[in-house]
């Protein structure tokens, strides 16, 4: 109840206005992120890096209501990849296709997603937003991908579609970073019950690594905080007889923070996605949603 309460908030203009304004909200924030500028989260990918522990960087924000909002949204993460190779850091972007321009069409997303491409040797993660945006975020993918090796894509256990969208990319060798999924989604299209959702992570984890073991997925990357999930994923991983470094861990910045260190001490390959910008209201509703035991923090602000 409580996490489909935080989901519909999360999609609330209204809320997305009034809360923000709030200190002791915003101080909350700072449990998931560590600055709302490009600078912060540089600062705290270097913070990672002294740890064995690579990152990934995403500018918070969703749908737009221009195209040249979007000219903004690329040209940022255009500075932003120059920023991150003059600091020499091992640092990935991960962006939100409709941030790219998707409610405009799937051209200008893939125009800008593409450009992102060129213009880094590194990967750039196309992350996975809610149902209405999958068909068209596989095509972008699709599309771009045939042009840039360099582009990776996110897909989510709980839509029952998962499984036969995976498959469907097997042959583009892609890089996929698998997780559960954030969004509100009915019981028609996903799977409503977490043992379920689990369930099917596992078996897509099994299908990903297996094929990572016969040269078909580019990178294996489990975002996920879930120790149970990790431990499959490596157990998998044993039997198929993999080595650490051909998949990944992902997890997001202040989110098991010890285990994230704890499998990079182990020899581990984990990225840490750091989030930033001001344009963060349904973001991290999203992420009270996954645990509403966070908002004991929030509320802990409000009193502190
Ligand atoms: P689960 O929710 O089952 O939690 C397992 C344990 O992890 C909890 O018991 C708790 O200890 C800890 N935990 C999890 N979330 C927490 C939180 N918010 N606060 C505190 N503790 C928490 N989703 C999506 O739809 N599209 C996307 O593109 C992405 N991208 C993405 C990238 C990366 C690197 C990660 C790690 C996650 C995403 N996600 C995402 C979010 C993902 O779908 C999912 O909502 C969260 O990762 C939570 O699920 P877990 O697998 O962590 O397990």
């Amino acid at each position: 109840m409580l996490r489909d309460a935080l989901l519909w908030a999360s999609t609330n203009p209204t809320l997305a206005h009034k809360l923000p304004r709030y200190r002791f909200v915003k101080r909350a924030t700072k449990r998931f992120m560590p600055g709302e500028e490009l600078g912060d989260a540089l600062e705290e990918a270097e913070k990672l890096a002294a740890l064995d522990i690579a990152s990934a960087i995403t500018q918070l924000g969703e749908n737009l209501n221009s195209l040249n909002e979007a000219d903004g949204v690329l040209d940022h993460y255009l500075g932003a990849l120059q920023e991150i190779e003059g600091r020499g850091l091992d640092t990935e972007i991960s962006v939100k296709p409709t941030q790219l321009g998707l409610d405009f069409g799937a051209d200008e997303a893939g125009r800008r997603l593409a450009a992102l491409c060129a213009a880094t040797e590194s990967l750039v993660w196309v992350d996975m937003e809610g149902s209405a945006y999958v068909d068209a975020t596989l095509d972008i993918f699709r599309r771009v991908k045939e042009e840039h090796g360099n582009v990776g894509l996110c897909l989510q256990s709980y839509l029952y579609r998962t499984p036969d969208d995976l498959e469907a990319l097997l042959d583009l060798e892609p890089a996929i970073r698998l997780v559960k999924g954030a969004y509100a989604e009915p019981a028609s299209i996903a799977f409503p019950r977490k043992p379920d959702v689990d369930r099917s992570f596992v078996q897509l984890a099994h299908t990903l690594l297996r094929a990572r073991s016969r040269g078909r997925v580019g990178r294996p990357v489990f975002g996920t905080h879930d120790p149970q999930m990790i431990g499959e994923a490596n157990r998998i991983a044993h039997e198929l007889g993999l080595d650490k470094g051909r998949y990944e861990f992902g997890m997001l910045f202040g989110i098991q923070s010890a285990e994230q260190r704890r499998l990079a001490r182990a020899g581990h390959a984990v990225r840490v996605q750091v989030s930033y910008g001001s344009a963060w209201f349904p973001w991290y509703m999203r992420r009270l949603a996954e645990r509403p035991a966070n908002l004991w923090f929030v509320a802990k602000q409000l009193v502190g």
